[in-house]
Order: C-alpha cells, then sequence, then structure tokens
C-alpha cells in the first residue's frame, strides 16, 4: 500500500457515504464505495447468476447501474457477502483502488480490518438502529417508496446480523479504528470530525 488511505467502516445508513465523500473531496482523494461491489454480486444473483461467478467477472460498468439502490439489492448483497471466495475475487481491486497515489478514501464493513489493515486513517461511523432507520425511511419515502418505517427497521437490523455475526471479514471496529457515532450529529458536525481526525494523521 503505497498511497494514503483513509477506511471508513460502519452499518447501512450510519452516514458512512456522505462522510466519505466530503472527506474525498476535502482532500482531493480518490473515493470508493465498496458496498457497490457487493451490491453488484447480489444483483447478478437476483438476476439468475452464480454468486462466485458474478464476483469474478465483474466490471467496472457494473457499479454504475442505478437499481443497485433499493433495499431487496442490499438484503442480496449482504447475502453474497458472506461467502468466502466472493470476498476474495474483489480483494485486489480494493487494494489496488487504494494504492493508488494521491490518497483514497474506500468505505464499508471490512476496510480497516481486512482490506486495508495499514490504512493511515480509520473510522467507524455507527449510531443507533433507530436513528439509521428513520434516515433510510425518509430518503426512501422522498424518493416515492412505499416501505414502512418498520419495515425499513427490520431491514436495517436483518443486515446488521448478518454482517456483524458472518465468520469472513465480520463489520467491525479494527482496533486503532476512531469511533464517530452520527447519532446525535449534524451531517455538518460528523463530516467535520471526520476531516479533523484525517488532517491530524497527515
Ligand atoms: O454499504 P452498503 O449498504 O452498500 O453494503 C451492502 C452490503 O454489502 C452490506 O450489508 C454488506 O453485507 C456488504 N459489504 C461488505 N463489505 C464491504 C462493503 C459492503 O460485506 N466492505
Amino acid at each position: 500500500q503505497n498511497g494514503f488511505t483513509v477506511a471508513i467502516d460502519g452499518p447501512a445508513a450510519a452516514g458512512k457515504g456522505t462522510i466519505s465523500k466530503a472527506v474525498a473531496a476535502h482532500f482531493g482523494f480518490a473515493h470508493l464505495d465498496t458496498g457497490l461491489l457487493y451490491r453488484a454480486v447480489g444483483a447478478k444473483v437476483l438476476a439468475g447468476k452464480d454468486a462466485t461467478e458474478a464476483a469474478q467477472t465483474l466490471i467496472v460498468e457494473d457499479l454504475e447501474d442505478d437499481s443497485l439502490r433499493t433495499s431487496e439489492v442490499a438484503q442480496a448483497a449482504s447475502k453474497v457477502a458472506v461467502i468466502a471466495d466472493v470476498r476474495a475475487a474483489l480483494l485486489d481491486f480494493q487494494r489496488s483502488f487504494a494504492a493508488r497515489l494521491g490518497g483514497a478514501v474506500l468505505d464499508g464493513r471490512d476496510i480497516g480490518t481486512v482490506i486495508c489493515p495499514e490504512a493511515a486513517v480509520k473510522l467507524f461511523v455507527t449510531a443507533s438502529a433507530e436513528v439509521r432507520a428513520q434516515r433510510r425511511f425518509a430518503e426512501l419515502s422522498g424518493k416515492g417508496h412505499a416501505d414502512t418505517f418498520e419495515q425499513v427497521l427490520a431491514d436495517v437490523q436483518a443486515r446488521d446480523a448478518r454482517d456483524a455475526d458472518r465468520v469472513e471479514a465480520p463489520m467491525r471496529p479494527a482496533q486503532d479504528a476512531i469511533l464517530i457515532d452520527t447519532s446525535e450529529l449534524s451531517i455538518e458536525q460528523a463530516v467535520a470530525e471526520a476531516i479533523t481526525a484525517v488532517q491530524a494523521k497527515r
């Protein structure tokens, strides 16, 4: 790993995506949302493909599909994410991205623990399940989706459990990760905390 890597992990809807984009923009780093890799594989499985084969043949264009954002694809993603061969197939792409000169932000579940254990900065961004479900619910309602709050909360909890309890690269903070709980923070406050943490290691 030659580049300056920022690893940002945490559960769904804790604010990882927003924080990662803001940190990348602030420092001029490249950004990879690694969840998209698992979502793209999940979408292919929903379309009838074999998970491991889908992961081994994934191309960058597969990550640009708007339909990857649905909760159906999110659940499918967390199911393929327990498969060791799927994770292995996606490893090199993520590590090469992290090694970019000029710096890179990668966000996901296992960036600080497995993908980039030598990352210069590791953040673990969390919030209570209720707060995260509330945010996801507001986002989905805004887009005209009919899911109830209870459905969204159940979805978030099912995905948390699958991600945290799996044997292969379970979601957990790296030992040297800085925790940011966004439950009671505004987006601006959360972003400011993350930027301060990265600045301190530059
Ligand atoms: O972050 P996002 O919600 O897009 O991730 C979708 C799913 O992909 C997660 O629930 C998780 O199961 C899986 N994932 C993973 N490791 C990562 C990123 C995502 O297992 N680094």
